[in-house]
């Protein structure tokens, strides 16, 4: 199978078409190129929660179709009783997977629209004009993300990465991946090493998918030869998407990336996060951030076939945080971040305000 487009100009992980909302089936990649449509905002709750749709952006962006839905499906005939169905729903979408900010914030966003609207008609049309525009958004931002990501690699570098904070992980572009394409634009050569990264196998089944896909070398690793590559002079710089950063600049991202940042640290590789202010918890301090916890059966078994004996005890965290130490800055499309984060990260929200 193979698409007839490029995956960050012309497919979309997730779109609006006539009061439905169309996503790509992310966990039958790379084997087929399915794509679900929803018209009911329980079904978008669930393809969050099932990983049909994942990546912290993508997920924002879905919890605000999510809504728009719901909006449509209301019969309310007064302000109060949409906003009453909205919190409901809000609610249910929320729920679905913890540790990403961006759900949270596409579901304040809308619920803030929805709130300053008059009547009920004005109200639904502005919540799906204002999810549309997110996932707009989502796409120009990417791309200015990439452009002030672009300057911090060089001509030859072969670059890390973990998970997939792709087009696949947001509206299009991507973050990490986005920083890598505007590289490639820009006219110099790289080349990227991708993590496999287990259970899940976002980096496999995703990234190596979409960079061989828009023709970027890329090679595949497992994750347990990331500190055997950098050992051995593979890798020059690492770069990683992010599902939550704080204010002091702790990074929340796909598990495993704490490892990757330690060993990057040990080889004195520099390690970049690429993620839109979307992403920022300025509230929260790390004892406050849930780490979603998954099923068993992602670590007991790979494709169906049992790897592990019966009634094994397992931990499965879905994210792992990375201290700000370890990392040497934070691309947005405000700029890049750099320590002392605390200060540069207060300085690009109040360069956009
Ligand atoms: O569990 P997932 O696949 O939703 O985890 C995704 C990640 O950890 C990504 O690296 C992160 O969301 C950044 S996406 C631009």
């Amino acid at each position: 199978m193979k698409p007839q487009t490029t995956i960050h100009s012309s497919l979309r992980t997730v779109e609006w078409k006539k009061n439905t909302v169309v996503m790509i089936d992310q966990t039958k990649l790379p084997n087929k190129l399915v794509f679900v449509k929803y018209t009911d905002y329980n079904d978008v709750a669930n393809a969050i929660k099932t990983l049909i749709i994942r990546g912290a952006p993508a997920i924002g962006v879905a919890g605000a179709f999510g809504l728009a839905l719901a909006a449509l499906q209301s019969k309310a005939e007064t302000k109060e009783k949409l906003l009453a169905d909205l919190e409901k729903a809000k609610k249910i979408l929320f729920e679905t997977r913890p540790t990403a900010v961006n759900l949270a914030w596409g579901l304040e966003k809308i619920m803030e629209v929805a709130k300053k609207g008059k009547t009920v008609p004005e109200i639904k049309e502005s919540i799906i004009q204002t999810a549309k525009k997110m996932a707009e958004d989502d796409i120009v931002t990417n791309m200015t993300m990439g452009k002030h990501g672009a300057k911090l690699f060089d001509n030859n570098d072969t670059i890390m990465t973990h998970c997939n904070a792709g087009a696949l992980a947001t509206v299009g572009y991507g973050t990490a991946l986005g920083v890598i394409r505007a590289t490639k634009e820009s006219g110099k050569k790289i080349k990227v090493i991708a993590t496999e990264t287990r259970p899940v196998m976002q980096g496999s089944r995703l990234t190596a998918f979409e960079l061989k896909h828009d023709g970027i070398d890329v090679s595949l690793i497992p994750d347990t030869a990331v500190g055997y590559a950098m050992a051995k002079g593979l890798v020059t710089k690492v770069i990683v998407g992010a599902d939550r950063i704080l204010r002091t600049g702790h990074v929340y991202n796909k598990i495993g990336t704490y490892q990757v940042a330690t060993m990057a640290k040990q080889h004195k590789i520099p390690f970049y996060v690429a993620a839109p202010l979307s992403t920022f918890d300025l509230k929260s301090n790390p004892d406050d951030v849930v780490i979603e916890q998954r099923k068993a059966s992602e670590v007991t078994g790979i494709a169906g076939k049992k790897t592990a004996p019966d009634d094994i005890n397992v931990i499965n965290p879905a994210f792992d945080m990375t201290p700000p130490e370890l990392i040497t800055g934070i691309i947005t499309e405000a700029g890049v971040a750099k320590s002392p984060f605390e200060e540069s990260i207060k300085k690009l929200f109040k360069s956009k305000m």
